[in-house]
Formats: structure tokens, sequence, C-alpha cells
């Protein structure tokens, strides 16, 4: 590291620290790069995380990881998962990436519990594996229901053995590229206000999704809002796939009056209660998914699930908290306890025991299956920057199965951490343009953003782009609304000019500079879902309902020279012929097993 360059015009100093690579994001992609570099030799990585070592929002997924271990169905391969993978993507997944995924992942999985991962297990002594949704077989190994709690210990512990310099409470807001080759990035501290400048050899984006640029959402309010996807591209990188966002079934539904519940609104009811047997009961009392999906009934792809759900609400037959019931009360409690013990934890202080009776559940926006486009290494268009997890975009398609979001962060740790390893050779070196023309302009931006005053505040800014998210780029969509979406985006984005901010150190400054990546992400997701004139997967258009042949492809957004989005199309892959027989079987989840 090398301390103190003074920027130009009187600008505050900066820090700059020289690595060979920059992880940006310390959940289990992040990690499990930064492991693999390790493993390869590379020792001056950093992983910036924005909250302290070990709290990233990974430590919220809950129900599983997948990878065909067989566990239970000895006839599952990583061919089927594969298969299952591009059903649920409805073949807008990169075959490429599907397969690097499925067929590493027994691997991964025997590998995390040698590292001593906490799985759940079987009386053998296995990891366990559960069934979760539109999957053919048994293939979602887990910890209880803390499974991403559980899978960054246990890299964390992986990472702390191996020394890797860890660096918190640091946030990315610029990333340095030319547009063709990225340089590193500036940021600050957020606890002292340090201005940053990394000069890497090679940055790896691994800053998670945007699911929060809803205002119902699974992640906390001050992650998932886009800062990967924002920062690609503002770099010059494409995005791709933005109109798929997920909406988890099952968030919490509560009363919003209640100040005990109301924190709780829209957070993670975790599919694995279905995957244990729960049931969805309307008002009254009517088990609706034998409408909707008589054979895979609860455990049916998220979007039909999700779609079912707000068909029982829009036609009135929703609970008083505008849900609908979902009831595991028919299983024991002990089993309830020991395989679902943070749900029935939380709410049980929320003085409901799930044992004895339903809880209230309604969609939420839970994962982007969009976000960076990148090639088979996870490298974006721009040479040296790479972007993994739910950063980068291709291996979901239109719709992502349950548990192959942690899937996809180890197994691209890996892809990716060998592709960087060989590349990097030291820290790159600056270009004195890039430093003046861009680095140096930002930090004095970032500087003019503190302590203003102006007439609203970010979070106000935030909760109403959230609201028009939810509103015209939810579960239904029609061209007049996310027409309308995208007029109201540009009067947030009118507005976001002049807000008040407090100092760098100040919630407020970090929320302005949130509020700027969500804009960014938002106008791709209403760009994506106008261009995209069909219904697929989590895209369902109330004006297109059908899903058209001509649409196989996937839509891409670049950075347009005078500014704005341009958007574009591109043709998806094929299979390998090993996973084509997988897709001609047939294989299908057989919900009733579970009764
Ligand atoms: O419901 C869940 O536990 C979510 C899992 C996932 O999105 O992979």
């Amino acid at each position: 590291m090398r301390d103190g360059e003074r920027a130009d015009d009187g600008a505050k100093p900066y820090t700059q620290v020289d690595l060979s690579v920059l992880v940006v994001g310390a959940g289990a992609a992040g990690a499990r790069t930064a492991i693999e570099l390790a493993e390869r030799g590379i020792d001056d990585v950093l992983v910036l995380g924005k909250r302290d070592h070990g709290d990233a929002h990974t430590t919220w997924a809950r129900g599983g990881i997948n990878g065909a271990l067989g566990t239970h169905d000895p006839e599952d391969s990583w061919e089927i998962h594969a298969a299952d993978t591009l059903n649920e993507g409805h073949f807008l997944n990169d075959p490429e990436k599907v397969e690097a995924v499925t067929q590493q992942m027994p691997d991964r999985l025997r590998e995390l519990d040698d590292w001593g991962m906490d799985f759940s297990r079987t009386e053998d002594g296995e990891p366990d594996q559960r069934f979760f949704g539109a999957q053919s077989f048994r293939r979602t190994a887990f910890a209880g229901d803390y499974t991403g709690e559980a899978l960054l210990n246990t890299l964390v512990e992986k990472a702390q053995q191996h020394e890797i310099p860890y660096r918190e409470n640091v946030m990315v807001t610029k990333l340095l590229s030319d547009g063709e080759r990225s340089h590193g990035a500036v940021g600050f501290d957020m606890d002292s206000g340090e201005m940053l400048l990394f000069n890497a050899g090679a940055v790896v984006l691994a800053a998670g999704g945007h699911a929060a640029v809803y205002s119902r959402h699974t992640s906390r309010d001050d992650e998932n809002n886009g800062d990967g996807a924002a920062l690609a591209h503002d770099a010059g990188a494409e995005l791709m796939d933005m109109e798929f966002v997920q909406f988890h079934p099952t968030g919490m539904a509560v009363d919003e009056s209640d100040p005990d519940w109301e924190p709780w609104s829209g957070r993670l009811v975790t599919e694995a209660v279905r995957g244990e047997g729960g049931r969805l009961y309307n008002s009254e009392g009517e088990r609706f998914m034998e409408r909707y999906s008589p054979d895979q009934m609860e455990l049916d792809a998220r979007d039909i699930v999700a779609r079912a759900i707000a068909q029982e609400i829009a036609e009135g037959r929703g609970t008083e908290n505008g849900g609908v019931y979902l009831d595991i009360s028919h299983r024991d409690r002990t089993f309830i306890e020991e395989r679902l013990p943070r749900m029935y934890e939380r709410f049980s202080e929320l003085g409901v025991d799930m044992s004895e009776e339903a809880v209230e559940v309604a969609p939420t926006s839970h994962y982007g299956m969009g976000g960076v486009r990148v090639d088979g290494d996870g490298e974006t268009s721009v040479d040296g920057l790479y972007a993994i997890g739910e950063t980068m975009a291709g291996v979901h398609g239109a719709n992502r199965l349950g548990g192959n979001s942690l899937a996809e962060t180890v197994a691209y740790g890996v892809v990716t951490g060998e592709a960087v390893a060989e590349r990097v050779d030291g820290p790159g070196t600056v270009p004195d343009e890039v430093r003046t023309a861009i680095a140096e302009p930002h930090l004095r931006g970032l500087q003019a953003t503190a302590n203003r005053d102006g007439e609203y505040e970010p979070e106000t800014l935030m909760a109403e782009l959230r609201g028009l998210m939810w509103e015209h780029a939810g579960i239904l969509r029609d061209e007049e609304s996310l027409q309308a979406g995208l007029d109201r985006l540009d009067a947030v984005r009118r507005k976001a000019e002049r807000m008040t901010v407090g100092s760098m150190q100040s919630r407020s400054f970090e929320f302005a500079l949130d509020l700027g990546f969500m804009l960014t992400v938002s106008e791709a997701i209403l760009r994506g879902a106008l261009e995209r004139t069909e219904s697929r997967g989590a895209h369902y258009r109330t004006d297109y309902t059908d899903k058209s042949e001509r649409w196989q492809r996937n839509i891409c957004i670049e950075r347009a020279d005078l500014g704005g989005m341009e958007l574009s199309t591109e043709p998806v892959g094929e299979p390998s012929e090993a996973v084509r027989v997988a897709l001609d079987e047939g294989h299908e989840l057989d919900y009733h097993q579970l009764e």
C-alpha cells in the first residue's frame, strides 16, 4: 500500500492502495473467489465489505444450496440439475454457465463439508437434502434454515486461515475504466471518511443484486440496491436480463400498523417451509394450488406460485394483512424446530407458534436474475473487470431455482478465481488520464455531495422509487404502466439533484449514493421489461400474455455514447449433448411424494 497522493485543485488527499486483485463484496461469492486466489498463490488481494466482516446478505439466505449429491435420490445427476435449471429459466440461461455450476456442485458441497460446514445430516452422517420448488429430486443441501449463515461462516473461517486481507465499512463509488480496460476503483471509508483509490490489476464485483429496488423485498434496506450492476454499467460493461426479477412467493405479510411486526414486512419465509410440507390456503380455507398446479402444487416454480397467490389476493380471497396462509402445523413441533429453527424462533418471538397455526405470506421481491453480462470466466466486456454471484447475469435466465443462488456463488467463485489467478501479475498502473479525468473529479464530486442542503431526504426518495417500481414493474406489467414508471423515475432523478445530505460518515450520504445506483438499475429493469413484448418466467406482461419464440434472446443494455441506455438483443447458446439428453428425458418433481 502506498499513502497519500494529493488530488489536484485542493481536493482532499486520498490514499492509494496497490494490489493485484480487488474483490468488491464480502458475501459468499467474494469470499470464495478470494479463497481460490489464495489457493493459487495470489496473496495481494483485498476483499472490501460495506458492513462488518461476516455480515453480508448471504447470511439471509435460508433454505439451502443445490448440488446433485444424490443423498436420497441416487438417480439425480448434474445433467438433470442443469436441465431443471434451464427449464426453470425458460431457456434464456447461458447453458455454458449453467453447466459450469451444476457440474461442480457435488464437489463444492463435499469441499464445504470437509471445511466444516454445519450441514443438517441424515442418520448416516451425510449432508441431508430436501425438496425445493421445481426440482426433480431432493437436491437442496441445507443447514436447518440458516444455510447462508452456515456457508458464510465456513468461508470466512477458511479465508482467515489463508490470512486474506479484508477491509470492512468501505463503499466503492466508481470503477476506474476507460471503457475498454479496468484500472481499479475509488471509494471511501464509511467510518472515517478517508477517500481511497484502489490501483488493481483486476476487479471482481461480488456486490450482490438489486432486489431491494422494490418496496417489498427480502433484503435489508441498505443492501441489494444494485451497486454492482450500476458500477459496471457506468464503467462501460453491459447489463443483461434486467427485466427478470424474482418475486418470492412467501414474504411475511404483516399488520404494518403494529410496530413489532412492521419491520418484518416482506421478509423471507423460506421455501423450505413448503419443501418440508407447508401448504397454502386462501381465506376461504381452500388449498388453492390444486387449481393452479395440481401436480407440483406448492412446489411449482416460484413465478407460478407467486402469481397464484397474487391472483387469490386480487380476487378477494386474501387475509386481513393482504396475504394468504402458509400452514405447516400438521408437522410435529420437534420436526419444525429441527428443520426450520430460525423461522420457528422468529414467529414464536412475534407470538405465533407455527406448529399450532398458519402464518400469513405474500409475494416479495427477492432476486435479480439479470445483472452484468459476462463470459464463461465471469469477465465483463471491460478487460480485467469481472462480476460474479448475484451481480452477474446468465445462470438463471428468466427465473431461478431456489437453492441455485448459493450454488452459483461458490461455483463461480472457483471459476472466476481461477481465471483471475491466471491473468494477474501484480497491480496495474492507473493511467494519468484516468486519474485526472475520472478518479479525481469523482472524488471531488463525493466531497461536494456531502454536507449539502436541499429539499429532499435521500431515504424519502428511495421509498418513492421503491414504491413506483412495485407499482409499475412488479409481478404484472404492461406497456402503459412501464412507460408511466419511467416518467416517474425521471421525476425522482430530478428531485435527487436537490437532496439534503450529511457528512461522508452519515447514513444519508450512503443512502444518497445508493439512490444513484438504484436509479440506474431501476431504469434498466423498466426499459428491459418494456422491450420484452412477451411473458416468460418472472416477467409477465398482461398485454402480451404468451411466450414468443422470437424472444428466445437476451436483452442487453449498454451506456449510450451521449448518455442514456442503448438496448440490443443476443441469441442464447445451446446446451451440451449430455444435458440435452436429460432435457429429453423430461424429469420433473412429483409433489405428492411429500404427503
Ligand atoms: O426460500 C428460500 O430459502 C430461498 C432460497 C433461495 O432463494 O435460493
